[in-house]
């Protein structure tokens, strides 16, 4: 089969008969039969298990959803006439032989006519689209943010070597991640489908038949999951609910990253510290890629090039610096060789279907794989990984190569659990046990640490183990644009900690992409600089001085509201909602449904970057400085512009020019930006004062600020506090009210007040836990983000 390829709608059997069957209904006609169990899992989400008798494996082998809903409430079905109708906590499901209605919170959804068929293995699930306008999520994609009118295969590949001639495009499919999740929305209404089958599944979203939603898993069975809305967060949340939320990282990993396929020896890495120093931008890690290694053998250093790795990893971490180092899974089959030899002992490797060990060609050469699903395999290589990190003073683990890529060898002779269960099942699950493994050698280093991961392949639920990146990129502007849309669909489908890598992977870059691109994704929830051996440099110096300067205000931005970045993690840990979120977030309209050259951080500040270069776009020269002008949608209500310093009143589209070193950046009315102003020394960053950047002008500015430790996994146990924040400009008075709540340490953070946009107000009413003083505001100095206008307290 090709990518894209779907089976004919007309090749699939349909059921003409429905009866009971214990707990499940099933559905059955000439060349087809299938069960259908409905289950309530949590209040607002229920799921349909289809199981077809054809499958030969009916196990769920997925690890998507939280084991904790595995099971679910099973919800007897009323039987009237042809249909069984179930009425669940939160909606209404009716099925027939080949039909399927349901109503969750508002939003109905019903199949086609012979909607529901069976195809062999393959199971077929034809919703009727006409009313739906957008569409959304569908994990990690190319093109546009609504994906209405297009299609996804759910099959996770190592892009490049796919799409060899046309990587640079933005519309390959399928990509590094399989997470089959969709999000529809009819007018005001959402409705998230969770297919859970980790096996190659299609989505089609109205591109093979106009006005229909086709969903079709090719091998299995398969759990519908139905998540409610009505909004769109209630839909996000309950799917992060459903499959997990993504850890708290450690606060370095929200710094900037510098990367590059081509860092050979202990010098560049010395060298590049202090290069990062002497222009003055700060970089929390460096990033070792494959060159480390001992000729590409998993856990050794090239000893002649890395002579004392941990006494170099030390010494950055002395200086703030922390060190990642590329794993990938593919083992160097040579006998002799320790890790080899102790995986081949434990029968760590997967399997052909006779018993060998299944063979790919990658790095080293001859390539065996670790059999992640397998418990002891994991315990295995946490084993090794853990030694690993401990004596190279390795501080974050970059897992590559995972969707497993196995070069010249076709992947489907590689089989799990000793060659019994078939390649297809796991597949697109490589990679999540691989970070589960991963994170399990993280948590024997410093069981109460937070580990930082990242990893390229991923399923739904991998945001429980590592961060992703969206892979090999390529050093254009198609790809600068696609990276919003991109991420933004991987942040609804519960990746919330993701980024590409910023300035592009493949070709080279050139210095105006470059600056836009560390502007555009400054603000993403991971940001780092990497790119491929041989390509043009692009370490924020390479282009002269005025590009540097671009990157340092873009880069120190991202430093001074690591703050209000750390919340926003916190926020999502708590409660599902996405980092960065695209504005049909929290803005209903049609504006919004495929609005995605722009986002919001959180919800109150708005990011326009410009994502065209010169020539390629409107531009104006104004007081003799070039600039690239494009249209910002601001939505109802006052917005503060962060570059010029004025409120501009929402609900309208204008246009912005910016020179090279301005990133549009708007602070919503009513916002509350942590903001750290204190000294930018790499990851150094002590929080134990933090400035609240308040923006009030017909509304009141509110805040919850979690207070924790940033280090620990105490807060996982309920040890953290929130300090709620009210603040309020009315004309000559500032009234600001902190309130710590819970039994959390008080004041163990102090705030300091500055205000933006209200020259009148002139005086300062602060109560902190109960406590008043009043005084005078002071003026503020002059930032990239915050200019002459704030005042500060
Ligand atoms: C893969 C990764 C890329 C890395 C390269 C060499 O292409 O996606 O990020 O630099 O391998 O390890």
């Amino acid at each position: 089969m090709f990518f894209g390829q779907k089976i004919h709608p007309l090749n699939f059997d349909t059921a003409d008969t429905l009866t009971v069957a214990g707990d499940r209904i099933e559905l059955s006609g000439p060349g087809v039969r299938l069960w259908v169990e409905c289950a309530d899992v949590f209040e607002g989400c229920l799921r349909l298990r289809f199981e077809n008798a054809a499958v030969t494996d009916p196990r769920q082998h997925s690890d998507a959803v939280l084991p904790e809903w595995r099971e679910g409430r099973p919800v007897a079905a009323r039987l009237n006439a042809e249909t069984a109708a179930f009425a669940t906590a939160v909606g209404r499901v009716e099925l027939g032989a080949a039909r399927l209605w349901l109503e969750l919170a508002g939003f109905t959804l019903e199949t086609v006519a012979e909607g529901i068929g069976g195809c062999g293995e393959a199971l077929l699930l034809n919703f009727a689209i006409e009313a739906v306008d957008g569409c959304y999520g569908f994990g990690e994609r190319t093109k546009r943010l609504n994906k209405l009118g297009d299609s996804a295969d759910c099959l996770t590949v190592d892009v490049v070597s796919v799409f060899r001639h046309t990587y640079a495009r933005d519309d390959y499919d399928p990509s590094y991640v399989a997470i089959p999740f969709a999000i529809l929305k009819k007018g005001e209404r959402f409705l998230g489908l969770f297919f859970d089958n980790p096996g190659w599944a299609v989505m089609d979203a109205g591109k093979a038949r106009p006005g229909e939603f086709g969903y079709q898993s090719l091998g299995g069975n398969t759990d519908v999951y139905a998540l409610a809305g009505p909004s769109l967060p209630e839909v996000t949340r309950r799917y992060a609910a459903l499959t997990g939320r993504g850890p708290l990282p450690p606060l370095w990993a929200l710094g900037y990253h510098q990367c590059r396929w081509g860092y050979q020896y202990e010098a560049e890495f010395l060298e590049l510290a202090a290069q990062f120093a002497a222009v003055d931008v700060p970089v929390s890690a460096l990033w070792y890629d494959i060159d480390y290694m001992d000729e590409y053998r998993l856990f050794t250093w090239d000893r002649v090039d890395f002579p004392d790795p941990a006494a170099l990893n030390r010494d950055l971490k002395a200086v703030g610096i922390r060190a990642v180092t590329i794993i990938d899974p593919g083992v160097k089959r040579e006998p002799g060789y320790a890790v080899y030899d102790s995986g081949r002992e434990d029968k760590a490797f997967c399997q052909t279907v006779s018993g060998r060990e299944y063979v790919g060609k990658v790095w080293p050469g001859d390539t065996v794989f670790p059999d992640f699903t397998l418990e002891s395999v994991r315990d295995w290589w946490a084993g090794w990984l853990a030694d690993f990190l401990r004596a190279g003073a390795v501080d974050g683990v970059w897992l590559d190569m995972n969707d497993p890529a196995t070069g010249h060898s076709r992947t489907e002779e590689m089989r799990f659990q000793h060659g019994a269960i078939p390649h297809d099942r796991y597949h697109n699950q490589y990679a999540h046990f691989m970070a589960m493994a991963s994170r399990a050698a993280c948590d024997r280093l410093d069981p109460d640490g937070r580990p930082f991961l990242l990893t390229r392949s991923a399923c739904a639920g991998t945001q429980r183990y590592s961060a992703v990146w969206t892979g090999d990129n390529a050093s254009n502007w198609r790809h600068l644009r696609m990276a919003l849309p991109c991420s933004l669909n991987l942040s609804l489908s519960g990746v919330a900690f993701n980024g590409p890598d910023v300035g592009g992977f493949m070709d080279d870059a050139n210095a105006e992409l470059l600056v836009r691109w560390h502007q555009a994704c400054g603000l993403f929830p991971f940001f780092r600089d990497h790119s491929i051996r041989h390509s043009r440099p692009q370490e924020p110096w390479q282009f002269g001085p005025e590009p540097l300067a671009a990157m340092r205000g873009a880069i120190r931005t991202r430093y001074h509201l690591l703050p209000y970045l750390y919340q926003c993690f916190f926020a999502h840990w708590r409660d599902g909602d996405p980092v960065i979120r695209p504005l049909l977030y929290h803005y209903s309209g049609p504006e919004y449904v495929d609005l995605d050259d722009q986002y919001l951080l959180g919800d109150a500040l708005l990011v326009a970057p410009v994502l065209h270069g010169e020539g390629q776009g409107p531009e104006i020269v104004r007081a003799g400085v070039k600039m690239q002008e494009r249209p910002v949608r601001l939505p109802p209500g006052w917005w503060f512009d962060l570059n010029r310093g004025d409120w501009v009143e929402g609900g309208r589209v204008m246009m912005y020019a910016a020179a090279l070193d301005e990133l549009p950046l708007f602070a919503r009315d009513g916002a509350v930006l942590p903001y750290y102003a204190g000294p930018l020394q790499n990851s150094f960053m002590d929080l134990y004062a933090v400035e609240l950047h308040l923006f009030c002008r017909e509304r009141p500015a509110r805040f919850d600020y979690f207070l924790d430790d940033r280090e620990s996994r105490r807060y996982q146990f309920d040890d953290y506090g929130i300090a709620r924040i009210m603040a309020e400009a009315d004309g000559e008075r500032l009234r600001v009210e902190i309130a710590e709540t819970s039994d959390y340490p008080r004041d163990t953070v102090t705030f300091m007040p500055v205000l933006y946009g209200c020259p009148a107000t002139r005086e300062l009413e602060l109560t902190v836990n109960g406590r008043t003083v009043t005084r005078l505001l002071q003026t503020s100095q002059r930032e990239w983000l915050c200019r002459e206008w704030a005042v500060r307290a």
